[in-house]
């Protein structure tokens, strides 16, 4: 803190700045695992929304490399810091990150990507920040449980329901979990289903394009609905099926994502994207500023989540479909 603010005063003597607003509160760090990632950007806004007037928070982009984002927590611990905030690049680097900000004496919050509990155990001074992946799994299986309970007509025949489904990246607790909890749910509703094609598309909207083109030429009309780990991938698979015919005359594909962002909100009102889940980016920021703000002060009193088992703060999930996608956007 001292040294930020010397630093400060020097830029004022340097540049001549006649008035320069000091830092208020902590200096907080914060990695984010990649700034190219469309619900990330949402959480490093509320981030930066919340830290205003309580808190100097540095934001910066670990560009998807676990041995950058470790660096750049080296160099926070060694500025000073007060505290971090860290969305692992790889969730498995948890206990080597928290090795350096205990041995700082500094708070961390993790947040979006979880750390593996059985990795935490020698820790103390952490916290995770996120939603239950399995609530959003169940929550998008609901939103296909619905349709199909209305549609009876895009039931086959045999009475298989055909899916593919577009995964986010391998190990992340979000893609793991929705994937089977959103089967798992059609299937306890009573549904039989077959997987045609399941794979990762990294959460990102042209692979998952790319995906979708691919097993249209593949299973073409053999496919009754498509589930995307997140809206990213959703989008890119929808705009796969709008090359081939789908939402015209009458052609119509169900698709699920989730994440609620607004280029998804978009596709609800175009009547392309049949529902998602909101994950919900602005209090999952809040949250995490605002918890490595009291961790960093001690001081828990007025902190508006409730926190879980020492260390977790869970925002809860919300089915989003076209009767009250409104009250998203
Ligand atoms: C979101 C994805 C995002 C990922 C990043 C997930 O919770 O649903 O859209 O890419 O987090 O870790």
């Amino acid at each position: 803190m001292k040294k930020l603010l010397s630093m400060v005063l020097a830029l004022v003597l340097v540049l001549g700045l006649s008035s320069v607003s000091l830092a208020a509160g902590p200096t907080i760090g914060v990695c984010v695992y990649k700034f190219d990632d469309t619900f990330m950007t949402g959480v490093r806004n509320a981030i930066s929304k919340a830290a205003e007037g309580i808190a100097e928070a540095q934001i910066v982009d670990s560009q998807n490399a676990q041995a950058t984002q470790n660096d750049q927590v080296i160099m926070f611990v060694d500025q000073g810091f007060d505290g971090v905030a860290i969305n692992p690049v790889d969730r498995t680097a948890c206990a080597e990150i928290s090795k350096k900000t205990e041995a700082a004496g500094i708070p961390v919050v993790y947040f979006n990507r979880e750390p593996i509990a059985e990795e935490m155990t020698d820790f103390d001074n952490w916290y995770y920040v996120g939603a239950k992946a399995e609530e959003s799994g169940t929550m998008s299986g609901q939103i296909l449980v619905d349709y199909f309970t209305a549609h009876p007509e895009a039931i086959p025949e045999d009475g298989v329901i055909r899916y593919v489904m577009l995964q986010g990246e391998p190990g992340h607790q979000d893609a793991e979990l929705r994937s089977i909890y959103s089967i798992k749910c059609l299937e306890d509703a009573g549904f039989t289903l077959e997987a045609l094609a399941v794979d990762t598309a990294h959460w990102n909207r042209i692979e998952g394009m790319e995906k979708m083109t691919a097993w249209l030429a593949a299973f073409g009309d053999k496919i009754d609905c498509v589930l995307a780990n997140n809206d990213d991938m959703a989008l890119g698979a929808i705009e796969a099926l709008k090359a081939e015919g789908y939402f015209t005359e009458g052609k119509f594909m169900p698709v699920v994502g989730v994440d609620a962002t607004a280029p998804a909100l978009e596709a609800l009102k175009e009547g392309t994207l049949l529902g998602t889940v909101l994950n919900d980016a602005a209090n999952q920021g809040a949250a995490t500023l605002l918890l490595t703000v009291a961790a960093v002060n001690g001081d828990f009193t007025g902190f508006p989540y409730e926190i879980v088992d020492d260390h977790y703060v869970w925002v809860p999930y919300q089915m989003v479909t076209e009767e009250n996608y409104t009250d998203f956007e």
